[in-house]
């Protein structure tokens, strides 16, 4: 897919507020700091469109991008930031869960784990948790510029072994992507085609 146009549309932290178009929608979740918003840059190929940093709790809102007038891309904030207040996180979840749960347009979700790490019981949790609610995801592997192809390789599929031992019957699609050596952008971007093309030919 080729990306004609990428603009922010708007930041929420109520789902009721969120655009009202229905059209396709993808949501980005994951830990804070694993590259939610620098994924989101690299796919649409633009350099700042979703604020990043180097510390971890940079992404606040649900922030959605229209794609090409006709899709929305929505960077959220990350989960399992240590440093906010237990209030906080509770604001948090609610409005992350009413999102997930409301959303009507979502159409797939793509939770993001930094491809370096074992698997982590928070995120194990998340993926559950949206099984559970029957929301559909993907898993995308970040930062696969830091290590080497062999090793890639065996990171994901011991997570993915750690998913069918556990919940899962079938371990849900997965991405290998890097940001900063824009891999797996093709593979993203397709996929992401062709639900929208299953979408608008439905009607
Ligand atoms: P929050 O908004 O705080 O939840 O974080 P986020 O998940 O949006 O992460 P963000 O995109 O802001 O990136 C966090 C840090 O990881 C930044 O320092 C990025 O430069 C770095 N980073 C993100 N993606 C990659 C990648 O593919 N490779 C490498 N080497 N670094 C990356
Ligand atoms: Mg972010």
């Amino acid at each position: 897919m080729k990306i004609k146009s990428a603009h922010f549309v708007m930041s929420n932290s109520d789902v009721m507020k969120c655009p009202s178009e229905p059209i396709p929608e993808y949501a980005f979740i994951g830990r804070s700091n694993v590259g939610k918003s620098s994924l989101i840059n690299m796919l649409m190929d633009r350099k700042n469109l979703a604020k990043t940093s180097g510390r971890p709790g940079k992404t606040q809102l649900i922030n959605h991008f229209k794609v090409n007038d006709n899709w929305f891309l929505v960077d959220l904030p990350g989960y399992g930031y240590a440093r906010v207040s237990k209030k906080d996180k509770n604001t948090f979840q609610k409005y992350i869960t009413n999102y997930f749960q409301q959303r009507q347009q979502l159409l797939c979700s793509f939770v993001l784990v930094d491809i370096r790490h074992e698997p982590q019981k928070i995120d194990l949790e998340f993926m559950q948790w949206m099984g559970e609610n029957e929301i559909p995801f993907c898993i995308i592997f970040t930062k696969a510029d830091k290590l080497k192809p062999k090793v890639i390789e065996k990171n994901v599929s011991e997570y993915l072994k750690v998913l069918t031992d556990s919940m899962w019957e079938e371990a849900p699609q997965h991405f290998v992507t890097s940001s900063s050596k824009a891999i797996g952008r093709d593979e993203v971007l397709n996929f992401i085609n062709l639900i929208n093309e299953e979408f608008f030919k439905a009607g």
